[in-house]
């Protein structure tokens, strides 16, 4: 009887450590099976279908979007049809709430003769259901971006406006700045002239209101308005650049004192032609009509 007793499976020392080796692998493999099983199928949420990867960036993306600006950085202006687009389209396109339609030139027409500068002014300020910059803030978009917007609707409804000349660039580039600013649109402009002008505006300091700038007297008034002048206006106004009416020269400006003073005011507020809003300057509003009632009694 040379047989091992109830027939055990193991006889050999070998078959013993295939089974040990057996009883520890088998169970590894069956449980990597199963971790790679149950990773490998996509989890949905309840209800809903598989998410494609965008929802998913979507659903995780933070509430609150920060974007971060260069303050020193060239400002980079959108075109007036990119403003249209994002932001005058919503009411604009369809003539919602009474607002004339794009490429209605049927719409456009009464608006169209009250001028360019009336309509950048209305922009700007807003008109019956029409909310002040079409309810954007001037960090969103420029006085100059809005003025591109209106000239790119009038123009698609029948009128042929130049677009608003370009701002200033800020004082912070200093010397290199006037060295880059391009002559702004000059057409038919004197190019020297512009060149000229442009440098003249880079160099306009933007710290603006000199001392006394705020509400006092008529005599603190006429004091901001000198000295506002002198520090920005004159850079045109005293020669007559770029067509500025020149200071002291009643011929140039009786043509203009035509008009109320308000509308005199505007323009200097939101510019004209070739005249920068403020005269490129962040002047406040107080100072800026100073400034134009000082030029004004000069030619009295
Ligand atoms: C919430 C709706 C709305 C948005 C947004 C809007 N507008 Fe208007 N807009 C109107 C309405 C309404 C009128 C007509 C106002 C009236 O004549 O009383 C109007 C009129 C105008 C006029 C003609 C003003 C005049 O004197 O007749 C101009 C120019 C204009 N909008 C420019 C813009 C520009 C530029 C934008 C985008 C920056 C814009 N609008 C965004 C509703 C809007
Ligand atoms: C870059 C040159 C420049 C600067 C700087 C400048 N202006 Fe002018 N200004 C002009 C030009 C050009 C015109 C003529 C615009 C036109 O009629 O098309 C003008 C016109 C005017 C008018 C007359 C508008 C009218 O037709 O009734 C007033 C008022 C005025 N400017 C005020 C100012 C004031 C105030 C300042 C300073 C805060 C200033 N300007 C700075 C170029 C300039």
């Amino acid at each position: 009887m040379s047989e091992a007793p109830h027939g055990a499976p193991i006889k050999t020392p070998g078959q013993l450590i295939a089974a040990v080796v057996a009883g520890f692998a088998v169970p590894i493999v069956i449980i990597i099976l199963l971790a790679y099983y149950v990773d490998n199928t996509t989890r949905t949420g309840a209800g809903t279908d598989e998410l494609s990867a965008q929802q998913i960036t979507e659903r995780i993306a933070p509430i609150a979007k920060v974007s971060i600006r260069d303050a020193n950085a060239p400002r980079v202006y959108k075109t007036g049809e990119q403003v249209y687009q994002a932001v005058c389209s919503a009411c604009h396109a369809s003539g919602a709430a009474g607002a004339p339609k794009f490429g209605n030139a049927g719409d456009w027409a009464p608006r169209i003769a009250q001028g360019y500068d009336t309509l950048w002014h209305t922009a700007l300020a807003g008109k019956g259901a029409m909310p002040a910059r079409g309810g954007t803030s001037p960090d969103d978009y420029s006085d100059y971006e809005i003025g591109l917007a209106v000239a790119y609707m009038a123009n698609h409804g029948g009128a042929n406006f130049q677009d608003p000349p370009k701002p200033a660039p800020g004082v912070a580039n200093g010397a290199s700045g006037a060295a880059a600013a391009a002559p702004a649109s000059g057409a038919d402009a004197n190019a020297a002239q512009a060149t000229a002008a442009a440098a003249a505006i880079a160099a306009i300091p933007q710290t603006g209101a000199p001392a006394g700038g705020a509400a006092g007297g008529s005599a603190d008034a006429s004091q901001a308005g000198k000295a506002l002048y002198t520090q920005v206006c004159q850079a045109c106004h005293a020669a007559g650049v770029l067509g500025a009416p020149k200071f002291g020269d009643k011929a140039d400006w009786a043509p203009r004192l035509k008009d109320p003073m308000d509308t005199i005011y505007n323009y200097a507020l939101h510019g004209k032609g070739q005249m920068p809003a403020k005269g490129g300057s962040n002047a406040s509003d107080a100072d800026v009509k100073a400034a134009v009632d000082y030029m004004v009694s000069a030619v009295k």
